[in-house]
């Protein structure tokens, strides 16, 4: 199959890279200055929070200030994870014009990341879906473990195709497919993708990969090979789940656009704008990016 002419991008950097951050609590400043800088460089579509309970996570405690403090580019759409209505209330009360639920393919998983049951968490969107709608408010929908468990080991194709065909029948507008530990390698992932293609169609699927064994990037390109043209990245690798342990960083946006420039697909964003942004954010947090990408134009340029 044809690689896709043009790949939207987005960004999890201040949501999946921060909602894990581990210590002190990063900044309300900061979070909102690095949302502001990963909109200039191009980046069109960026997760900026989640509202979730912040006995759960609290780095997230402050959406509502950073949402509202945002000055927001236009064109550029800043989307929010809410797991239930009080989350798409508070959500809505922030401003916030796109939201994204969030299930799992694996029961253990879920109960761990939302406190109930596949099923429960899919009769628990409904609702959501119904509000967000009469708010005029679009919805993602993401499905973790999708290559794998931190409690389960091996999810099957089967089960990650149901539970992206309930959310997509339910009017999520795209799915989101979450390597969430970083176990996968690229032919379970052509293989889960050639399942649940089978229920929605490929260019409402999204590749959320993040890199614990340093798959992410061949991982990408089995699925770009099998159509997918949504790809989710943080910028500098930041990131991880609170809830699956030992999972690391998503696979950093440096890299997939440096992989994305050298196979001629457009995505409309300035690498070097990102990895400045990368150096800047982990200088904030007192490390530098796990990109390599960015690692290596940051000693040498060419
Ligand atoms: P629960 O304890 O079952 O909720 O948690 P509850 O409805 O029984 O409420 C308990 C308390 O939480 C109440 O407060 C509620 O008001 C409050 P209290 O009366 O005790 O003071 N509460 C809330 N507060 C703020 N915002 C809310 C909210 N809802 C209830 N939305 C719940 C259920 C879903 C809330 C909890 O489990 C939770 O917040 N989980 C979030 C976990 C999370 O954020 N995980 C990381 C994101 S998922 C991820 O990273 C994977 C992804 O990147 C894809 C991938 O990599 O695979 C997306
Ligand atoms: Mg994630």
């Amino acid at each position: 199959m044809a690689l896709p002419t043009s790949v939207k991008l987005f960004e999890m950097a201040p949501r999946d890279g921060l909602q894990n951050e581990p210590g002190e609590i990063v900044p309300t400043a900061t979070k909102i200055a690095l949302i502001e800088r990963l909109a200039n460089t191009g980046l069109a579509h960026i997760e900026a929070v989640s509202f979730v309970s912040p006995k759960w996570v609290p780095q997230m405690g402050d959406a509502a200030e950073v949402m509202t403090g945002i000055h927001r580019r236009p064109g550029v759409v800043y989307s929010a994870l809410t797991p239930n209505l009080k989350g798409l209330e508070n959500a809505l009360s922030a401003g916030v014009e796109e939201v994204a639920v969030f299930g799992a393919a694996s029961e253990t998983f879920s109960q761990k990341n939302i406190n109930c049951s596949i099923a429960e968490s899919l009769a628990r969107f409904e609702p959501v879906l119904e509000r967000a709608n009469d708010a005029g408010v679009r919805v993602r929908g993401y499905v973790s473990c999708v290559l794998g468990c931190p409690y389960e080991g091996e999810i099957a194709p089967q089960k990650v195709a149901e539970v992206a065909k309930a959310l997509y029948a339910m009017g999520c507008y795209e799915i989101s497919l979450g390597d969430t530990i970083g176990v996968g390698t690229p032919l379970a992932a052509k293989r889960m993708i050639e399942a649940t293609r089978q229920q929605v169609p490929i260019e409402f699927l999204a590749a959320h990969f993040h890199d614990t064994y340093g798959m992410a990037m061949a991982n990408l390109y089995a699925v770009l090979e099998e159509g997918v043209s949504v790809i989710d990245a943080a910028t500098a690798g930041l990131g991880g789940c609170p809830y699956a342990q030992g999972a690391s960083g998503n696979v950093a946006t440096e890299d997939v656009l440096y992989l994305l420039a050298g196979l001629g697909i457009d995505t409309g964003v300035d690498l070097q704008a990102v990895i400045d942004t990368g150096y800047w954010i982990t200088g904030e947090l007192g490390r530098k990016p796990s990109s390599k990408v960015a690692l290596a134009k940051g000693r040498v340029s060419f």
